[in-house]
């Protein structure tokens, strides 16, 4: 079998356009446009890309983006400020705290800050919690798992009564994933680093979300022939052919992957733009509920 592959920069772009053109409209209606503050503390250069680029898909769809580079020993009372600050500012429709934050910083609590209103990333506690429960809705589900699903729904991949198979039980992707999953009514096992034997554990997924952070760990023998393959890894891997020394891959071996799955993202291409697609659909709805 060869995989069909998921064009996760396509599916993006649909949605970015859709976001764009609801922005659009709205302006065109005299309504503000939705305002995205991204809040980065220090300088850890992959936190910096990874905002930079949060920050170029507002211009893009016509939002506005205010940014706030803190220093990397701040204070958590002055982190605090800012974030209550931003929580007052009207211009302000999502707030998005780069994570990790320095060791010195409570992560639970400045999220915790964070007005549910304008949780995009939805880490805040009430966002989560009510994704955790049956019969109550978040206001906004966590972007990377967002995308993974809705890659799957695009791909017409049936969630109800799968057998998903959650590799990885991180609180921005894992657990997450996890949840969306069995509030779409898949049988879910979430596996992580203690999982006794692992190949044969995920060899049962009917889907696989792979958020390990291990290059090219899920081998194609891991696989059941059909399954879809989501995968969320990008690890950086010596490659002497390439200029820059590296290239990215996944969490698994795409070329055994391919040969047995019946579905599959690649790396890069693949999930990758679905977090900033997601984001900015997340930051359109804290608009329109902000504003009406
Ligand atoms: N760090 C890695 N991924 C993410 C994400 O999706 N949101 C935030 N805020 N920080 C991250």
């Amino acid at each position: 079998m060869t995989a069909q592959l998921i064009d996760g920069k396509e599916i993006a772009q649909q949605v970015r356009q859709t976001v764009a053109a609801e922005v659009a409209a709205r302006a065109a209606q005299g309504k503000a446009r939705p305002g995205l503050a991204t809040v980065l503390v220090g300088d850890r250069p992959d936190s910096a890309a990874y905002v930079a680029a949060k920050q170029k898909a507002c211009q893009e769809l016509g939002m506005v983006s205010y940014h706030r580079p803190l220093p990397a020993d701040i204070s958590q009372e002055a982190l605090e400020a800012e974030i209550r600050a931003l929580n007052a500012d009207p211009a302000v429709n999502g707030i998005l705290v780069q994570l990790p934050l320095p060791a010195h910083l409570n992560e639970e609590r400045v999220l915790a800050l964070v007005s549910i209103e304008k949780d995009v990333d939805g880490f805040s506690p009430l966002n989560i919690g009510r994704l955790a429960q049956k019969g109550r809705e978040p206001l906004f589900v966590p972007c990377t798992p967002y995308g993974c699903i809705y890659l799957l729904e695009q791909a017409g991949v049936k969630i109800e009564g799968a057998n998903a198979i959650v590799l990885g039980r991180s609180n921005i992707v894992g657990m997450p994933a996890a949840l969306l999953l069995i509030g779409k009514n898949a049988t879910v096992t979430v596996c992580h680093s203690r999982t006794k034997n692992l190949p044969q554990v995920v060899r049962q997924a009917d889907i696989l979300i792979a958020a390990i952070g291990k290059a090219e760990m899920v081998r194609g023998n891991w696989i059941k022939p059909g399954a879809a393959v989501i995968d969320v890894g990008i690890n950086a891997i010596p490659d002497s052919t390439k200029k820059s020394g590296h290239r990215l891959v996944g969490d698994v071996c795409f070329e055994e992957a391919r040969e047995v799955a019946g579905f599959l993202t690649p790396v890069p291409g693949g999930v990758g733009p679905m977090t900033i697609a997601m984001l900015m659909k997340n930051t359109l709805r804290a608009a329109q509920i902000q504003q009406g």
